[in-house]
């Protein structure tokens, strides 16, 4: 196949089948592996929505320098489509996000300003906020930027809808909101039967690139009334549902992914009392980037911890 521009290459993500992490004959769980984007995640999708959204109602201009507060993820992708589109970059990213991550957005030629990494992301976005009164700085801001949503809405979600017309449910952690708000949207638009469930960590726990919306910000785009429920994980589930997907279906994705499938199986068991059918788990991104957290080494055994989920079904 050929294209014209890496950018070409963004979405359109494959939906594999892992049959052996479904509970039940009757659910059939896909992944849409989101690792498959140029940059290794999602956030290439968004990436460039975001930037186009601004060349098109002018905020953006080449005299400018995109600033962009982001614990990875969206930092490289917005690193590739700057850098493709001849955009300056500066990313405000925690100082304790993994060094793949920060070469990563060197080596796409961005430059990086530190928040404590204490404060988390929330602590980036008070910084990035700050520094964009400068008018030097465009900041798309995608924790309220509906073009994050809009990607998702035209893009992720038609896809699903492309492959798997009878989807019953779809599983996405919590982070911008973004995923779950766009794609959620558009699933219920084609049948507003069509269940939709957050993968939202409990708060304190770290789960690379998920948030609580209990620590006090709820991002601006999130619409919360597309949901059906929310399943609270740990870090130490989505650890070890990383190194399942791994050992059982041989694929290779980030830490959120595995706090995702988890929860996609306490869908997918709900399911199956209810006539069952096809959930959709969407995993973020690829497990490159996590390879120094020693995920897939660490000897924890698949957990069975008390389940505290809110499914309004
Ligand atoms: C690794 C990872 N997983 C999940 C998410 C959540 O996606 P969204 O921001 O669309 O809610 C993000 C982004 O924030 C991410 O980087």
């Amino acid at each position: 196949m050929k294209y014209k521009s890496i950018l070409d290459l963004i979405g359109h993500t494959p939906l594999v089948e892992v049959r052996s992490l479904s509970p039940a004959d009757n659910v059939r769980m896909w992944v849409k592996l989101e690792g498959q984007n140029p940059t290794g995640s999602v956030k290439d999708r968004i990436a460039l929505a975001l930037i186009e959204d601004g060349e098109a109602t002018g905020a953006l201009t080449k005299d400018k320098t995109i600033l962009e507060p982001t614990s990875g993820n969206t930092g490289i992708a917005i690193a590739m489509v700057a850098k493709l589109k001849g955009y300056r970059f500066t990313a405000v990213m925690p100082d304790n996000a993994s060094h793949e991550r920060v070469s990563l957005l060197h080596a796409y030629g961005a430059d990086i300003i530190y928040s404590p990494g204490a404060e988390g992301t929330n602590g980036s976005v008070a910084m990035a906020t700050e520094l964009a009164k400068d008018k030097g700085y465009y900041m798309p801001f995608q924790y309220g930027n509906e073009a994050n949503v809009r990607a998702h809405y035209e893009g992720t979600g038609p896809e699903i809808l492309e492959d798997l017309p009878d989807v019953k449910a779809f599983v996405a952690g919590l982070g911008t909101g973004g995923t779950l708000t766009g794609v959620g949207r558009r699933l219920k638009e084609h049948d507003p039967n069509i269940k939709v469930f957050a993968a939202e960590p409990e708060l304190g726990e770290l789960v690379y690139g998920l948030r609580s919306l209990e620590d006090g910000y709820i991002p601006p785009i999130f619409d919360p009334t597309v949901l059906d429920g929310k399943v609270k994980v740990k870090a130490r589930e989505s650890i070890v549902w990383t190194k399942a997907l791994m050992q059982k279906e041989g694929i290779f994705a980030g830490i959120s992914a595995g706090a995702t499938i988890w929860v996609a199986q306490r869908v997918a068991e709900r399911l199956a009392k209810d006539g069952g059918g096809d959930v959709v788990c969407l995993l973020p991104d690829g497990g490159w980037k996590y390879l120094s957290t020693e995920a897939w080494t660490q000897e924890l055994d698949v957990a069975e911890e008390q389940v505290e989920d809110v499914l309004w079904w």
